[in-house]
């Protein structure tokens, strides 16, 4: 039996933060445990311009606990108004890690985004020549498709159309929740990736609707079935190179979710890592799981593993996991997928 998992530190290859209060009060759960995240620019007004993205990054820096390493790599949020040359500038600058594509009106914060594909061509070819990663929110927004088949569809309308027109375009297809997502990285060659979040791995529409509508865990993707959800384990557990942890933490004050129109999105930052690990192990996967959490993702974003180490072990009275933290926004809850879950971080090698 498993009882002690030692892991580099992990980066989280998509985190939400926000902003303000709200940014004061997550931050730290995220800095606790990773090395570095992928911070999403759907503030409101979003993080459009390297400028943006350098003050953000600076507004993350300053609400740090003292002495944290913790390193927030930024993402700007394309537009049909996006200069290719800001881009590229931001990139070489090391200001962004990667720009991310939100088809307008898909998820939260989304309405700044992008209509018409065509408009955005010029951004994309200048990514693909200095490659720079397009992170996909891979949703088609057209009010006839299902909410369920929206993943589905919008590789075969629009992500397959834009890789072939873009060669040597980088991708990253963000929070995997299908089979058809899960198949499309893995023949997708070199130039496409994948992330997982936690609560795909671990619940299905099921989990949301049956017994009562569960608003925390809501999320956009929204979950699929259980097979789906089978297909998301297996592939995270099978080692591939190019599917990799991108939590997609995403907090709002609970009277936000708790509503007759709740927000789309799971706060799993404080749990991601104990339960991955209760996860892979359940699994008979722990030799996987810093494969997942450490290393694949840094592979595909070239950037050097993180120096330290996250120790997990299973503590023979553990502490109850918060139900929500208290944040000067409100309160959030933190995700809770049932059953006890024996894994805690108990130590942070720094390096
Ligand atoms: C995210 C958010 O709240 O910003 N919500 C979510 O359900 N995942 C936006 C997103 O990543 O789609
Ligand atoms: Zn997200």
């Amino acid at each position: 039996m498993v009882d002690r998992l030692t892991l580099p530190r992990p980066d989280d290859w998509h985190l939400h933060l926000r902003d303000g209060a709200m940014l004061r009060g997550v931050l730290p759960e995220t800095a606790r445990d990773f090395g570095r995240a992928l911070i999403m620019p759907n503030l409101v007004p979003p993080v459009v311009t390297g400028a943006d993205a350098l003050a953000y990054r600076d507004r993350i820096r300053a609400a740090l606990p003292p002495g944290s390493r913790f390193t927030p790599l930024m993402t700007l949020y394309l537009t049909e108004a996006t200069d290719p040359d800001d881009v590229v500038a931001a990139a070489r600058n090391g200001v962004i890690a990667a720009v991310k594509l939100y088809p307008a009106g898909a998820t939260t914060n989304s309405d700044a985004g992008v209509r018409v594909i065509d408009r955005v061509r010029p951004v994309l070819e200048a990514m693909a020549g200095a490659g720079i990663p397009l992170c996909v929110h891979g949703e088609v927004t057209d009010p006839e498709i299902d909410i369920f088949d929206r993943e589905a569809v919008f590789i075969d309308r629009v992500l397959d159309p834009l890789r072939r027109a873009t060669p040597g375009l980088r991708v990253v297809m963000e929070h995997v929740t299908t089979r058809q997502g899960i198949d499309y990285v893995r023949d997708g060659g070199p130039d496409i990736a994948g992330t997982l979040t936690v609560h795909h791995l671990l619940i299905s529409r099921t989990d949301m609707l049956a017994g009562g509508i569960r608003p925390h865990f809501y999320c956009l993707p929204v979950a699929k079935r259980a097979g789906h959800r089978d297909a998301l384990v297996a592939a995270a557990i099978s080692g591939h190179p190019r599917l990799f942890l991108g939590t997609d933490s995403a907090p709002h004050a609970d009277p936000a979710k708790e509503s007759a129109c709740g927000c789309a999105g799971i706060f799993t930052a404080p749990v991601a890592l104990p339960l991955l690990a209760a996860l892979f192990e359940a699994h008979g996967a722990c030799d996987r799981l810093a494969d997942f959490t450490s290393s694949h993702g840094a592979t595909f974003y070239r950037v050097a593993p993180n120096r330290g180490r996250v120790v997990l072990e299973k503590p023979a009275d553990p502490e109850p996991f918060p139900a929500r933290i208290d944040t000067g926004a409100g309160p959030v809850t933190v995700f809770d997928p049932g059953g006890a879950c024996p894994w805690r971080v108990t130590e942070i090698q720094e390096e």
